[in-house]
């Protein structure tokens, strides 16, 4: 974990109230692996006073262009990374204020922090995100389908409506398959991100147990009914919460979430230590307030 002041080299309103940053930072763009994220605060600044978490979406070496959004060549890989994006929806203060940021200009910046994703067994990876949470997912998919070459990725996306999704190619130019749902039906099937998984299941896309596994997240309730989906259907699903944090680093306890014990009752677990990433089925949903 390094925490560096890392000027941005890229900043483009991607979708409606949404906006993708490229740092240059070397240090966390090496480390990261899918599912981590990195404390990010505005220097000289003291409303915000705390950083945000945000997780690393994706990350790019030197001969990638630094201002170009397309993936990145591959080649880059051999050597060193050194950008790293972010992808953030404008929803209160941080995100605001982060928005009239110019190229140019300077984040304070610590990470790679948390857990992150494991790459599961399964023949076939589910991506399910809601609003924002598509962030954490397409790294995951991107090494996952690396280490299992013939098995499948299905990104499955929902949001309000259509002009919420920002850059989806990304996860078409990885190779994974681009499943939408908006509820005003503007974008893919009309519904929730759960009628589009009964959707694909009923098509036979998505079979249940072991084959194949749910890696997800979004909102907290979205994630409840994700995770309770999932369990009903005996496959594995991986959550990445979302929980406010302060320190980012195990310190303030600010970001708690209660996981269940093996006795049967449940304890607060630090989401930026333990987490973000947790088994689904671990999370004591109704006890979240
Ligand atoms: C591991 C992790 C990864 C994350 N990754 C991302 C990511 O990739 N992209 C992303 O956009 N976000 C991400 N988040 C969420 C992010 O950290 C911020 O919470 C989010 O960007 C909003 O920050 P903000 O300061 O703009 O909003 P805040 O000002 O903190 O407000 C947050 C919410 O509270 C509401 N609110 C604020 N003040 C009040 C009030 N007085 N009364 C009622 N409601 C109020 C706001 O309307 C808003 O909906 C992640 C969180 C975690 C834990
Ligand atoms: S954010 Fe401070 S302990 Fe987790």
């Amino acid at each position: 974990m390094e925490m560096s002041l890392a000027p941005i080299v890229a900043h483009e309103q991607i979708a409606e109230a949404t906006w993708r940053l490229r740092l240059d930072c070397p240090a966390l763009a090496a480390a990261a692996r899918p599912g981590q994220f990195a404390m990010v605060r505005i220097p000289d600044r003291h409303d915000p006073l705390l950083a945000r978490p945000l997780a690393v979406y994706d990350t790019f070496g030197p001969l990638d262009a630094p201002t170009c959004w397309l993936p990145a060549t591959g080649t880059a890989h051999a050597v060193p990374l050194r950008y790293a994006d972010f992808v953030y929806a404008v929803a209160g203060k941080f995100t605001t204020a982060a928005a009239t940021l110019q190229v140019g200009e300077k984040l304070m910046v610590w990470g790679p922090l948390g857990n992150g994703f494991q790459l599961p067994q399964a023949e076939h990876l589910l991506l399910v995100a809601g609003g924002i949470g598509q962030t954490a997912l397409l790294m995951l998919g991107r090494a996952w389908l690396a280490e299992h070459p013939t098995g499948r990725v299905s990104f499955c996306w929902g949001a309000r409506h259509g002009s919420l999704f920002g850059h989806p190619e990304d996860f078409h130019h990885a190779g994974m398959a681009i499943e939408l749902a908006t509820l005003d039906g503007s974008a893919g099937v009309r519904g929730t991100v759960i009628d589009l998984l009964d959707h694909l299941r009923g098509q036979g896309q998505v079979t249940d147990g072991h084959r194949t596994a749910i890696a997800c997240c979004g909102p907290e309730p979205m994630m409840a009914a994700v995770s309770a989906w999932a369990a009903q259907r005996s496959i594995s699903c991986q959550v990445s919460l979302e929980t406010p944090m302060a320190c980012g680093i195990g310190i303030c306890f600010s970001c708690v979430a209660p996981v269940r014990d093996q006795q049967g009752g449940w304890d607060y677990r630090r989401t930026c230590m333990e987490g973000p990433v947790f088994n689904g089925a671990s999370i004591a949903w109704d006890a979240i307030d």
